[in-house]
């Protein structure tokens, strides 16, 4: 055990009734560490209330079990966000800690980007830190927390859309011009707006899967005709979750379109190119890209420039792919995608180094 190395966390981190593998200690006024629920013991709300009587913001980890609470708070993402006693500034920690860990994994592993330094964690933390707030002004919290106490795989693949969404468009500002319309020739504050607008759409954009059941979003193979159909109604059911929040409406727009298919053929509405608004059309590039190199309990990563591939129809995989009996929930296919923001999408990949 490393003795006297410690970490604060939020008292609102801990979920009553469930069984923290970790110890946890409180601080005392003569500057003791002194244990206060054992590791694999039940906490009670009781002696969590006794936490706020007392006015305590802090309790500590030891050091060495920082990776048990970082599970902890995966496991318990959901729960923490939808518990009503815990003060919204602790909620916001916790989510902004949690979700910049999911994309700093998926920048050092899935896509093989190497280390994330300092200054893009830095960046990546107050990103979600401003998403967070707005989702919290618009009253979109608890939609968020359901689809995050559903399926929390959901919301990791959210967390890396939203990423590579705000990276992207930060990569092409002149593409935030086009996202609302009547807008044009923003300014920088307007546009600072808008992008931020767009990672709350692409945070919230499977939302309506905390309808599907786990049942059918892990199932290791081919959906069937029905759960097809079940599936296929996420984006409407997103909209739904969302119809009363004070969000833009080019954000529910984007979360009801963005399985659209440029060229038509795709869903819920079967619309067509410009029909489709911006966010939808950008979101149905970086959600398939995602889908295709992140593991699914039914099937391997695709390595990222494999995947580029596949995106933009290059004749020797659609030929490999003809043979492969593909899971359709990952099929990036050329016609599905608005060519010149695809294009846009692979020069910005090529700057940030993708390997595979
Ligand atoms: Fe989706």
């Amino acid at each position: 055990m490393n003795k006297g190395r410690y970490m604060a966390i939020p008292p609102g981190a801990i979920i009553p009734g469930t069984l923290p593998d970790f110890s946890i200690y409180v601080l005392t006024a003569q500057g003791k560490y002194v244990l206060w629920a054992l590791q694999g013991n039940n906490v009670s709300s009781e002696q969590l209330d006794r936490l706020s009587e007392n006015e305590t913001k802090e309790v500590f980890v030891n050091l060495d079990e920082n990776f048990k609470y970082e599970q902890y708070l995966e496991t318990n993402l959901g729960n923490i966000l939808e518990n009503q006693s815990t003060p919204d500034e602790q909620k916001a920690e916790i989510f902004t800690r949690v979700s910049t860990n999911v994309v700093k994994g998926a920048f050092e592993t899935s896509y093989g980007l190497g280390t994330m330094g300092a200054a893009d964690l830095r960046r990546t933390r107050q990103l979600i830190e401003n998403s967070l707030q707005f989702i919290k002004e618009a009253r979109s919290i608890n939609a968020l927390a359901k689809m995050i106490g559903h399926d929390y795989q959901t919301y990791e693949h959210a967390t890396k859309v939203f990423w590579f969404t705000v990276a992207f468009l930060q990569h092409n500002p002149g593409i935030l011009d086009s996202v609302v319309p009547g807008y044009q020739a923003l300014d920088e504050t307007q546009r600072t707006d808008i992008l931020r607008q767009c990672g709350v759409g692409a945070l919230l954009h499977d939302i309506g899967k905390a309808f599907v059941s786990l049942q059918i979003l892990t199932k290791s193979g081919p959906l069937d005709e029905v759960e097809w159909e079940i599936m296929k109604r996420h984006p409407l059911n997103g909209l739904a979750m969302l119809i009363d929040t004070d969000l833009p409406m080019f954000v529910k727009k984007a979360v009801l379109h963005h399985h659209e298919d440029f060229q038509g053929g795709g869903y819920p509405m079967n619309l067509e190119g410009t029909n489709i608004n911006t966010l939808a059309r950008v979101l149905r590039i970086i959600d398939v890209f995602d889908a295709m190199t992140s593991r699914r309990p039914y099937k391997e990563p695709t390595p990222p420039m494999k995947a580029v591939r596949i995106m933009i129809g290059a004749p020797e995989d659609e030929e490999k792919r003809e043979d492969q009996e593909q899971d359709d929930r990952d099929l990036g296919m050329r016609r599905c995608f608005d060519r010149d923001l695809l294009q846009r999408f692979i020069v910005f990949l090529g700057n940030v180094r993708l390997e595979g």
